[in-house]
């Protein structure tokens, strides 16, 4: 268990105890998942159960960033929190907006590709699991677009 906040108001202990408790349970699953990719007799499961284990390691660090920075302003220290804050988008929030724009219309184009690259897969969706790694990609593509328009909303609502 973490060392509860000195100083922090209601929600912010209570966001902390959550944000910790839930990186106990992924830690414990990421464990599960790294016993499975290691001793599994399966190579396919193997290498399956490690991609597993890429995005768990993850999401561990994410959810310790969080709380790292939440312990930060609620106990008034000063320095740069792990997950940095929005502030303005830097000294030209209008360069970030037309990169992010930019980038927005490479990952559509990507997505077009990667969905017409899985259908050319099909004669062999039962003997390879490629299609499922190009499905993969293509939820990838479709996070970073989730990520590329908030940073397109937040950056012109820096603008304005
Ligand atoms: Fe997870
Ligand atoms: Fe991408």
């Amino acid at each position: 268990m973490q060392e509860p906040l000195v100083g922090a108001s209601v929600w912010e202990q209570t966001l902390f105890d959550h944000l910790t408790s839930h990186e106990e349970n992924e830690r414990e699953l990421l464990v599960e998942y790294q016993q499975a990719a290691g001793e599994s007799q399966s190579p396919a499961f193997r290498y399956l159960a490690a991609l597993i284990v890429e995005d768990e390691m993850r999401h561990h660090r994410l959810l310790g960033e969080m709380a790292e920075s939440l312990r930060l302003d609620a106990e008034m220290h000063p320095g740069e929190p792990a997950v940095p804050r929005l502030g303005g988008w830097g000294p030209d929030p209008h360069r970030v907006a037309e990169l992010s724009d930019r980038l927005v219309q490479h990952e559509e184009m990507d997505l077009q590709f990667l969905k017409r690259l899985r259908k050319e897969m099909d004669t062999i969706k039962d003997t390879t699991m490629w299609p499922l790694l190009v499905k993969l990609m293509e939820l990838d593509t479709t996070k970073h677009m989730e990520i590329l328009n908030f940073v397109r909303r937040q950056s012109k609502r820096a603008l304005s």
